[in-house]
């Protein structure tokens, strides 16, 4: 058997070889390719890219340009299409390229749906390159048009979107025709994301409500370009950067404005692989605008994706799509009488935020004067109340005109109160306290959702039994082994495409994988070299044999079945933010639970703090660092991630001093009898950075974060430790907590009346007020007091903003 395949894979490899070198990369004047005919393609000289009709529905062509090699999942890997709005005929329909140099795309009989609008008196050829790019060169060699100058929702390395392109969305993932989200240079020279909806448009990326110098981009240049290479460095003229979380590597790559309103950069390490997401503009999907339409609100569950649900009132308006949201079961009364008035009430909506269609922002108002303002406006259809993120310790009221982009947010702090006709309220269940308690042991139901590395031993086959498959003499046989191979990797692999379109847009996959522990073994030379303790194990230094160096954590508590540690690391696992510690990858093998991390050149912050080399201008780039990672892990990423056991310990910094969170979500991976110590008993924490309702008995939210954060904060400027003290102070360490934080309260007015202070520069005075401001803040003992992580974010930013 095993010679006989050897000698059939011989001969499907020779005449795959005889296939593809009847096809051609150009097409000279006078000729056309017709729709007709499925062998009319044109194929690059390196084979990578195809160029001809393309099917997008039941007798309907784009002409397109494509991967030749099919992904498992999306079969072909459209990357330019001429008539994306406009499909042709199945029958007659042609691209030429006419003797007067123009290239167009005719519709069966028809007229003409799309040219090139070229003249050439000289001989001009089409020609598909390497690249993929289609080029109508003359016979000079100069490109009179290229499909790169034009491109549709797709980059590819070294295609430029400039400031006369933008990258527009398909309508779904099947419907290729024009969407609704764009990619493009804004007037102001910066790089957004737009959403121009049936009704409404607005910019989500990057976040409206921040300056673009607040979100690092520059205004003044104005080149407006931005490409990217084949080792994943993306750059545009406005500062701004990203390398994709597999940078460096040779592969497949794209940069494509997906249907759901996310930019991805996309790469493959093979022809034939599936598309892995190795970067994403937006983290929080439920950011993007637009996507559940008016009147309704996203919900992101990590293991689920994306969840639209209509306002209560309200009822879904297409029902296969969400982009038209929802419509009002009732007429709101443009009327302003008192009898109109009285027929409303409100409902109370906990943790959705609606952004922007606001009558004005009313600044210290009651909810009282809230609720009649919104009343006395006919058509007000509800509003936020909350607490002035500036902490001024008052209320701010914000009426809507419209609930629009809606999104649940476990760290929103406002409410929504909607308003809705008595009698509709009344049919209403209100159960209004759904708070979110005791998040830290949530139980975790999720699925593994991830693609793993494969062996592509089959993909290889069965690409080349494709190009055999047409060939005369041995078709019979051939058909006989595609079935073969087909039938036995459809039983195969069925799960695995399942999984591949749940992930569909789920988190970035970055370079996550599994290791095996003698891998990991090899790796840190038999766990010699250990570089900490502590958060349920022992961190060992290794080098992978990539070269790579990494911190692999060695589990102690980890007991859990293996299916349930798989779920919980892969979610971990695909947190990507650049203050968050990066999990490259876990073993789990018998008893064995290792977990691979990037290696932070300087260690952690307690380390820092001891050997007192951070100047200020550092330990405020700390605080925010940390603000923004922790802000990610509540915000963005809902509760299950609340770190629980923020200190310096867990705050490591990378060469340039950039801080990362680590050991977040890691409570979830240790058994929590096995777990506590001494130092752990029900609570989980460290001594010193506790918020006080761990010791109460109160429910746990992310403002335990909040607290722990700025105890941080003010170790890092007082050098006072929160641990240190803590002998001799028996009945705990929230005592000496606040200890630390009355201490500097205390000290606060002496310090910055010193006028000797060595520190002198206003800058940084304004550094170090604004610090301990925050800090105090946080470490207020009634929890909402306390501002949330992005409010921190937010007044820090605010601060160093102001000084610029
Ligand atoms: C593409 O894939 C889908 C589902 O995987 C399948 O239904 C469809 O027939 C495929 N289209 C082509 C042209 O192969
Ligand atoms: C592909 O086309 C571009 C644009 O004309 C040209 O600069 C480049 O050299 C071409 N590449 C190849 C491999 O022909
Ligand atoms: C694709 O979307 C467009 C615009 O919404 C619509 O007109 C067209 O009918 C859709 N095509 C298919 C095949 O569903
Ligand atoms: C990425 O590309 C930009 C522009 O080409 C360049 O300035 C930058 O140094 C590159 N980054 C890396 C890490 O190569
Ligand atoms: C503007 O951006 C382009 C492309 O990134 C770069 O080549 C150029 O040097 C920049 N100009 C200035 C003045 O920074
Ligand atoms: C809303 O008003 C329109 C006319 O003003 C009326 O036809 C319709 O029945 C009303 N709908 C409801 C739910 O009251
Ligand atoms: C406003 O509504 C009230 C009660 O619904 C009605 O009596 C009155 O005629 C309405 N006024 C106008 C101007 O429509
Ligand atoms: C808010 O309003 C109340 C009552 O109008 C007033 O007493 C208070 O001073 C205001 N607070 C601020 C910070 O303006
Ligand atoms: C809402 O009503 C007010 C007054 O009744 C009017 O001034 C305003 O233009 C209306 N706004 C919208 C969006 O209809
Ligand atoms: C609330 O809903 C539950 C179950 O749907 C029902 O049994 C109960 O009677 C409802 N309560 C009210 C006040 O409508
Ligand atoms: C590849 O195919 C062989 C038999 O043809 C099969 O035993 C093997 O499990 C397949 N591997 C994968 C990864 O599908
Ligand atoms: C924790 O470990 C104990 C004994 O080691 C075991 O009985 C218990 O079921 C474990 N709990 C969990 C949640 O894994």
């Amino acid at each position: 058997m095993d010679a006989y395949m050897v000698f059939l894979f011989l001969l499907l490899t020779l005449f795959s070889q005889l296939g593809s070198s009847a096809s051609y990369s150009t097409m000279s004047m006078g000729s056309s390719l017709s729709v007709e005919n499925p062998a009319d393609i044109l194929i690059s000289p390196n084979g990578m890219f195809s160029a001809g009709f393309f099917q997008v529905g039941e007798n309907a062509y784009c002409f397109a340009i494509w991967f030749t090699e099919p992904s498992p999942t999306h079969n072909l890997t459209v990357v330019w299409t001429a008539n994306r709005d406009e499909p042709v005929n199945g029958r007659s329909s042609k691209l030429t390229l006419q003797k007067n140099g123009n290239l167009i795309l005719t519709d069966a009989g028809k007229s003409t749906i799309w040219s090139s609008n070229t003249v050439s008196a000289s001989l001009a050829r089409l020609r598909l390159n390497d690249t993929g790019n289609l080029v109508l060169l003359t016979v000079k060699g100069v490109a009179l048009w290229e499909s790169f100058a034009s491109p549709t929702d797709t980059l590819l390395p070294h295609q430029p979107l400039t400031r006369n392109t933008k990258l527009l969305s398909s309508r779904s993932l099947t419907n290729y025709s024009s969407g609704f989200y764009s990619l493009f240079f804004d007037n102001d020279n910066t790089l957004r994301l737009l959403y121009d909806g049936p009704e409404v448009s607005s910019i989500y990326w990057p976040d409206p409500w921040l300056l673009s110098i607040q979100a690092g981009r520059s205004t003044y240049n104005n080149s407006r370009i931005a490409k990217f290479d084949n080792l994943g460095n993306f750059s545009a003229s406005d500062d701004f950067t990203i390398l994709s979380s597999d940078y460096g590597a040779k592969r497949q790559r794209i940069v494509k404005m997906d249907a759901d309103g996310n930019v991805r950069m996309y790469s493959r390490k093979q022809p034939g692989d599936t598309w892995v997401v190795t970067w994403e503009a937006v983290l929080q999907p439920c950011k993007i605008h637009g996507i559940c339409g008016a009147n309704s609100w996203c919900n992101y569950v990590p293991s689920f994706g994306r969840k639209c649900s209509c306002v209560p009132g309200y009822v879904i308006r297409n029902k296969n799509d969400w982009i038209y949201g929802c419509q009002p079961e009732f007429n709101l009364s443009h009327n302003n009488s008192i009898a109109a008035r009285d027929q409303f009430d409100f409902m109370f909506i906990p943790r959705v935020e609606i952004y922007g269609f606001d009558f004005g922002i009313f600044y210290n108002y009651t909810w009282e004067k809230c609720k009649n303002f919104c009343l006395d406006l006919g058509n007000c259809t509800g509003f936020h109340f909350k607490h002035d993120s500036g902490g001024g310790g008052f209320y701010n009221c914000f009426p809507k005109m419209q609930l629009r982009n809606g999104y649940r947010s476990p760290g929103f702090d406002g409410d929504l109160y909607v308003k809705l006709p008595k009698s509709i309220l009344s049919s209403y269940n209100v159960t209004e306290a759904e708070e979110s308690n005791s998040i830290c042991s949530d139980k975790l139901t999720s699925q593994l959702d991830r693609t793993y590395e494969k062996s592509n031993t089959n993909q290889s086959v069965k690409f080349m039994l494709e190009f055999a498959s047409g060939l005369g003499a041995l078709e019979v046989v051939c058909v006989f082994l595609v079935w073969f191979f087909l039938t036995r990797r459809n039983g195969g692999d069925q799960v695995d495409s399942d999984d591949v379109v749940t992930q569909g847009y789920l988190h970035a996959a970055t370079g996550f994988r599994r290791f095996s522990y003698s891998e990991l073994k090899k790796a840190t030379r038999g766990f010699k070299e250990e570089i900490g303790r502590g958060g349920g194990g022992i961190v060992y230094k290794g080098v992978l044999s990539d070269q790579r160096i990494v911190a692999i954590k060695q589990l102690n508590g980890a007991n859990q079945g293996e299916a349930e540690f798989l779920a919980e690391v892969s979610l971990i696992g695909k947190l990507y933010h650049m203050n968050l510690i990066e999990m490259w990858g876990y073993c789990a093998e018998g008893k064995h639970r290792l977990l691979v991390y990037e290696y932070m050149e300087h260690g952690s912050l307690a380390e820092k703090l001891s050997s007192k080399v951070l100047d200020l201008k550092t330990k405020f780039e700390i605080a925010v660092g940390t603000a923004k990672g922790l802000a990610y892990l509540h915000e963005e990423c809902l509760e299950w991630v609340l770190h629980c056991d923020v200190k310096p310990q867990n705050i490591l910094l990378d060469s340039n001093y950039n801080p990362k969170v680590a050991d977040f979500g890691l409570s979830k991976l240790l058994n929590r009898s096995e777990f506590s110590n001494s130092n752990f008993s029900r609570i989980r924490g460290t001594r010193g950075y506790m918020a006080p309702e761990w010791v109460h008995n109160m429910p746990i939210t992310s403002k335990v974060d909040v607290y722990s954060y700025g105890i941080v904060v003010l170790e890092m400027l007082t050098g006072k430790s929160a641990m240190e003290s803590v002998h001799g102070v028996e009945g705990g360490g929230d005592t000496q907590k606040r200890m630390l934080a009355t201490w500097v309260r205390e000290k606060m007015n002496g310090a910055f009346a010193d006028a000797k202070s060595p520190i002198g520069a206003e800058y940084e005075k304004g550094e170090l007020e604004i610090l301990v401001k925050v800090a105090l803040q946080c470490t207020e003992e009634d929890k909402d007091a306390r501002p949330t992580m992005s409010e921190v974010v937010q007044m820090l930013l605010h601060h160093e903003n102001n000084l610029l």
